[in-house]
């Protein structure tokens, strides 16, 4: 059975406007879990936004954004911010979080791994990359920002069994997984047409909001995701059990994440450690 959209809206909300403005009406200390991914002004072809603005301006409407999420956020909650530099402007990334400092402890720094080669084998998907000077882009940063760096996680929501079984019982673990670390492999899949990215530039595939999500260990919990564009981190909240709030600038993306929350199957429980 799949989610009717009015069992969507009243689990989600979703709001087409500008997020500072929408963010700056919302209740302080409303959220658990943030999770987004930004424009990361390099001129791509969004509907309604233009992702091309001076660096500064950039960062610091980000930094605007961000300390609103920090107010919107509970003092135990968690901020997974996904970004990513390019070639034309490798330092952006590091850029805004050292501009973050006065806002968030930086609790981790996952690196999302988009594709990688193995010996002889690859896997996921590799962006062509122009000219001869610069290596394909493999991976992005997922900052995990939390208010005093203390937010205890459920490590094996996103764990991994051991490969060696005798560490179970010789190290005394409880169960057959132990923490996945810091270096996430989310294969980036190839797309053949625009229709099959909700003819959109940027997403991001749903294991990624699934799993900061259930690293931050919140039986249903408020997910907000500012820039949602199609509303992959909505449909990850409504897998994970939880209530999304998203919002976009473009009302055709949040046209596109109202289908497809109304295409997922009614509800689903949050899932056990
Ligand atoms: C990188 S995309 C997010 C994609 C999303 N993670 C997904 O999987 O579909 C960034 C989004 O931010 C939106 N955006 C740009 N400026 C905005 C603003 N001021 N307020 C809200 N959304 C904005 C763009 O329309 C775009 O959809």
């Amino acid at each position: 059975m799949s989610c009717s959209r009015a069992d969507a809206a009243h689990r989600h909300r979703l709001i087409a406007g500008d997020c500072l403005a929408v963010l700056s009406a919302m209740e302080p200390g409303s959220i658990d879990v943030a999770v987004t991914s930004p424009p990361y002004n390099l001129d791509l072809r969004y509907g309604a936004y233009r992702d091309r603005r001076e660096e500064a301006d950039y960062l610091d409407w980000m930094v605007a954004v961000c300390a609103e999420i920090r107010r919107v956020l509970k003092p135990r909650g968690s901020f997974f911010l996904n970004i990513s530099g390019s070639s034309s402007r490798p330092w952006l990334p590091f850029e805004l979080i050292v501009r973050l400092r006065p806002l968030f402890h930086l609790q981790n720094h996952i690196t999302w791994v988009k594709s990688i080669a193995i010996g002889e084998d690859s896997s996921g998907h590799y962006k062509p990359v122009n000219g001869q000077r610069f290596l394909n882009h493999a991976h992005e940063h997922i900052f995990h920002l939390t208010q005093d760096g203390h937010v205890t996680l459920n490590r094996l929501a996103v764990g991994v069994p051991f490969k060696d079984k005798s560490n179970i019982a010789r190290r005394g673990h409880a169960q057959d997984l132990h923490c996945r670390g810091n270096t996430w492999f989310i294969p980036y899949r190839t797309v053949q047409s625009r229709a099959g990215k909700f003819h959109h530039p940027g997403t991001f595939p749903v294991e990624l909001p699934q799993w900061c999500i259930r690293l931050h260990g919140q039986p249903a919990p408020v997910v907000l995701d500012p820039f949602m564009g199609t509303g992959t981190t909505l449909v990850a909240a409504h897998r994970e059990g939880g209530h999304g709030i998203g919002i976009d600038i473009d009302p055709g993306y949040v046209a596109i994440a109202e289908a497809r929350l109304a295409a997922e199957p009614a509800s689903q429980p949050f899932p056990p450690d």
